[in-house]
């Protein structure tokens, strides 16, 4: 008899009974939105984090228009950003008018290289957002020196980063305003969500009127003192949150334990380059594990078979310069970013989650090998 083989998923939440109590308390306080579980989320998250303020938001992306709103882009200001990262790193400032410009990354880190992004500057040049990929921090401080000298916002997307540090001290305690989010792939999840983090209290209430229908501090629920819009978190969403910050060091160790295995598993399989281990400086946050294999061709033969035995796989990340509305909109083609667009086709995120276990592991690996 052909034995059964249990699928492997891409991804997984982690949640347990803590999450629904909690969520049952706010469904039974009847206090569903802009009630006192949002403002608890939101201390538990600022302060571990580092920042003074944080205000919660319904997703990342949402999170980061704000931030690009509150730093006025507006039509025609460029803003650099990374071309290895998910649409919303770009998309966040699109939406007021402002105009990409990829900076390409650095072959290791798979974040943006500071030179490119310096010799990206133009007298147009508005912003920048910056991308911590897969949760490994950027270079933040040569960033911010280039910000400073040019006179630019700086604007942290750290949404696949929370728990990561950098020099130390914990992506969102640095300074710059940076978002975190919280979809159930992420390493804290709300279902759908997000979080900004700023060290400005007149920024954090600014964040707070935005999300909320440009609604003021005072004033009544329908005076609205300028245009905003409908960016809030539920309370139901935030005492999801609460739960997993609560465990949010079991979620981070976890996490960097099933990271460390798979290391050891595929360490030694030819062709499979392994996400590049922490240093001094940067600590990673493990929200997905991406291996690159030796080129296109070998990546598909790798997913061929993933799908055969039931393993979930994703091609993390397409270049956003090439995404079909880039292209149109832009006219960005092949060329641009070329160590990007090197990744896009041969990068390839593995099942990869918090309660993810050994013989799982070992299936992937097994896989993978013969595959290759
Ligand atoms: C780098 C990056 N930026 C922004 C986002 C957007 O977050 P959300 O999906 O919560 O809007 C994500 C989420 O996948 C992300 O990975």
């Amino acid at each position: 008899m052909k034995q059964e083989v249990r699928p492997v998923p891409l991804s997984s939440p982690y949640l347990d009974e803590r999450e629904e109590e909690l969520v049952l308390e706010v469904l039974r306080s009847g206090r569903l939105s802009l009630g006192p579980t949002i403002d608890r989320f939101e201390e538990a998250l600022a302060e571990r984090v580092g920042a003074p303020y944080a205000a919660a938001v319904s997703s990342g992306t949402a999170g980061l228009h704000l931030l690009c709103v509150a730093a006025g882009i507006g039509p025609g200001d460029e803003v650099i950003t990374s071309p290895y990262s998910f649409a919303a790193s770009a998309n966040c400032f699109v939406y007021e008018g402002g105009v990409p410009v990829f900076a390409d990354v650095d072959r290791r880190t798979l974040n943006m290289d500071p030179d490119a992004v310096r010799a990206a500057v133009t007298p147009q040049t508005k912003a920048i957002v910056a991308v911590d990929i897969y949760g490994y921090p950027c270079e933040l401080d040569e960033l911010r020196a280039i910000a400073d000298e040019h006179g630019l916002a700086l604007i942290q997307d750290s949404c696949e980063a929370l728990g990561a540090r950098y020099r130390g001290e914990p992506l969102g305690s640095h300074g710059p305003s940076a978002v975190f989010a919280f979809y159930p792939n992420k390493q804290l999840t709300t279902g759908e969500g997000g979080v900004v983090v700023t060290h400005s209290e007149e920024e954090w209430r600014l964040l707070r009127s935005l999300r909320n229908q440009g609604r003021g501090d005072e004033g009544g629920w329908l005076e609205h003192v300028r245009l905003g819009f409908n960016y809030r978190m539920s309370d139901v969403t935030a005492a999801l949150g609460l739960g997993q910050v609560e465990k949010l060091d079991e979620i981070l160790a976890l996490r960097a334990e099933a990271a460390t295995r798979y290391g050891e598993l595929l360490g030694g399989i030819d062709g499979v380059e392994l996400p590049l281990a922490d240093d001094e400086e940067h600590v990673r946050s493990w929200f997905v594990y991406v291996v690159a294999l030796p080129d296109n061709a070998a990546r598909e033969r790798v997913i061929a078979t993933f799908e055969r035995e039931g393993i979930g796989f994703n091609r993390y990340l397409p270049s956003i310069h090439l995404q079909p509305y880039m292209r149109e909109r832009y006219g960005f083609r092949e060329g641009l970013c070329p160590v990007s667009e090197d990744l896009s086709s041969r990068t390839l995120a593995l099942p990869f989650f918090t309660g993810l276990e050994r013989d799982a592991q070992e299936r992937v690996a097994d896989v993978l090998r013969s595959a290759l």
